[in-house]
């Protein structure tokens, strides 16, 4: 996935610091699970994997909580995340209403009092169409001959628009202000003529819920045949399509983090597989799968099932799907592909077979990278060199999505074998190396990084006061190695900052794509006496200036006689810089 833009661009980073601040993070999960103090920090029996003696510790100084058993780590907007299983955003929400306070937007789109008034409206509309479902017999018996119960109706709340104009402008229209609010939510249409209308008319109605349950739009499906077949709420400043994924609200009435998704294509595919207790399984609302949909689902779970309709709709969108998710592959997340076979979706086949056979159907899903070898052949006849051709300019652009590292050359690998080249020669037949590595900079991963590196981030990450004490560091400039860039800017960020903790600084670096691997660093804290800190930081920080001086002293070192004017003043200069460094570590 690019790095940069997420949902948290739109919320002022200032908001965060201060509610990361302010937030109590022993209330936020106190209230939720049961913690006993220990020192100065409490602890757990963690409610993200099955223990029984505890390993889940929250400490309230850095703002983070860390289990030692699982690995799971946040901070309070990170523990609403995963065990409200909210959006960044929503947890933002949450936590600021537990502490009173109002979300700022940057954007214009929002403004809060009108987007409450929207989820009101919405939750009042969701209402209305229930009461119909309730008295209308036609409604009833459509949903009782597609195979939908009682109980799941009303679990996804179900309801009808009857065949009338007027149904919500009625209901809900109580005056002008009233009506254009339900214009903005998308409820109510104007025609050119100035004429106003209820937008779904005669149609099943799928309320669409956010994580936090609020209705935020709605889908409609015809009763029997007609056109469209399914009509979707526009777009509003609460209803994003590309963004909502049907059915995330109703799955996490089952607490803790799922071990797989389902993603679907349709509201009946969810509830049907729901009502066979096969769950979750969320639904993109008749778009592609984006990059939004991918980073909300990898972040709830350890592995993503596409399992799209048996058609050739189907096979396309779980193609968009793959190319989405990509950037994603080889990463933590496991990501997998399952088509029903022609003519059915995942709501006829579980109906069809039952849930065992359908669950048998789930652990044969193909993993991304035979998925996509299996599709490459498909689409091109590997035996005739047009073929080839062919398949090379349709996986350059797949091969550049894909970070460099293990999994591209396994991938490559194959790919090779199947046009019957060397991967060396695929390799620079594809010429994608290169646009790779801007493209998807991954992260140097944690353990790749040189470990007085790795020192001095965790070192700053439980004591960022230890940063404030170091001050400017001279020539971190000569360091040339990997992770030193985010070393500088967390020292900038605690000098920017001097009253941030460890949870301020993991929620900065949330969306970075160096910085989104703090945690890993949060785990045990560095040194038993926290007094230590600023010396051991310093002796550390200027342990790898020198390592950087003389690098670049052994780089000229090493050139002989090659070397320029100005490259022997270099020389100099850096042998004169490593004399005050280790004459300064000496003093220390
Ligand atoms: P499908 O045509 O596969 O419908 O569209 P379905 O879910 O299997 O529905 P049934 O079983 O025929 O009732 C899949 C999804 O694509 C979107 C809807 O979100 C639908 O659930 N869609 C489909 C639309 O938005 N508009 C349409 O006209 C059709
Ligand atoms: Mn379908």
């Amino acid at each position: 996935m690019a790095s940069g833009h997420s949902s948290s661009g739109r919320i002022p980073q200032p908001f965060i610091d201060g509610l990361i601040a302010r937030a109590d993070i022993v209330e936020v999960i106190g209230n939720r699970v049961t913690l006993k103090k220990a020192g100065k920090e409490y602890k757990a029996v963690c409610p993200f994997h099955d223990e029984k003696t505890p390993s889940f510790t929250v400490s309230p100084t850095k703002g983070f909580y860390h289990c030692f058993g699982c690995g799971a780590h946040g901070t309070a907007i990170g523990f609403l995340m995963n065990y409200e299983q909210l959006g960044f955003v929503e947890a933002v929400e949450a936590l600021a209403e537990m502490l009173g306070l109002e979300v700022p937007t940057s954007g214009h789109d929002r403004h809060s009092g009108h987007t409450d008034a929207l989820y009101d409206v919405l939750r009042e509309a969701g209402q209305v169409y229930r009461d119909a479902l309730r008295q209308n017999s036609g409604a009833i018996e459509y949903l009782q001959q597609r195979g939908i119960d009682g109980a799941t109706a009303g679990r996804f709340a179900m309801g009808f628009a009857p065949d009338a104009w007027d149904t919500i402008l009625r209901a809900l229209g109580t005056n002008e202000a009233r009506i254009s609010l339900l214009r903005d939510a998308g409820l109510v249409i104007r025609n050119e003529q100035g004429h106003q209308y209820d937008r779904f008319r005669d149609r099943i109605m799928f309320p669409i819920r956010d994580p936090r349950g609020r209705v935020i739009g709605f889908g409609g499906r015809v009763l029997g045949a007609g056109e469209p077949k399914y009509l979707n709420s526009p777009e509003t400043p609460v209803f994003h399509k590309g963004q909502a994924l049907y059915g995330l609200y109703e799955a996490r009435q089952t607490r803790g983090r799922a071990a797989e998704i389902i993603v679907v294509e349709g509201y009946l595919d969810v509830a049907s597989l729901a009502q066979h207790g096969i769950e979750p399984a969320v639904a993109t609302l008749g778009t592609a799968t984006t990059a939004e949909h991918i980073r909300r689902l990898t972040r709830l779970t350890d592995r993503v099932i596409f399992c799209f309709d048996g058609d050739r709709a189907g096979r396309a969108a779980a193609w968009r799907a793959l190319e989405t998710t990509l950037p994603h592959a080889g990463g933590t997340v496991e990501i997998k592909f399952l088509l029903p076979p022609e003519g059915q979706d995942p709501d006829s086949l579980v109906r069809e077979r039952g849930a065992e056979a359908f669950r048998a159907l789930l652990a044969t899903a193909t993993p991304l990278s035979e998925f996509l070898l299996e599709e490459l052949q498909r689409k091109v006849d590997l035996a005739s060199a047009d073929g080839r051709a062919r398949l090379t300019a349709l996986v350059r652009p797949l091969l550049a999505q894909l970070p460099v590292g293990v999994y591209r050359e396994l991938l490559l690998e194959r790919l090779a074998e199947l046009v019957g080249l060397t991967p060396a020669r695929l390799d620079v037949l594809l010429d994608t190396s290169r646009q790779n590595v801007p493209a998807t900079r991954r992260p140097e991963p944690a353990a790749k990084r040189s470990p007085l590196i790795r020192k001095a981030i965790t070192l700053i990450l439980h004591h960022p006061a230890a940063a404030l004490e170091l001050g400017e560091v001279a020539d971190l400039e000569y360091v040339n190695l990997p992770g030193v860039e985010l070393l500088r800017r967390l020292l900038e960020v605690v000098r920017e900052h001097p009253q941030i903790n460890a949870a301020g600084l993991e929620e900065r670096f949330r969306d970075d794509p160096e910085g989104r691997f703090l945690s890993r660093f949060a785990g045990r804290p560095p040194l038993d006496d926290e007094a230590a800190a600023p010396q051991v930081l310093r002796d550390n920080v200027a342990r790898l200036v020198e390592r950087g001086l003389k690098d670049r002293l052994h780089a000229l070192t090493r050139r002989g006689d090659a070397l320029s004017e100005a490259q022997r003043a270099e020389m100099a200069e850096i042998g004169a810089r490593l004399r005050t460094a280790q004459s300064a570590q000496r003093a220390n």
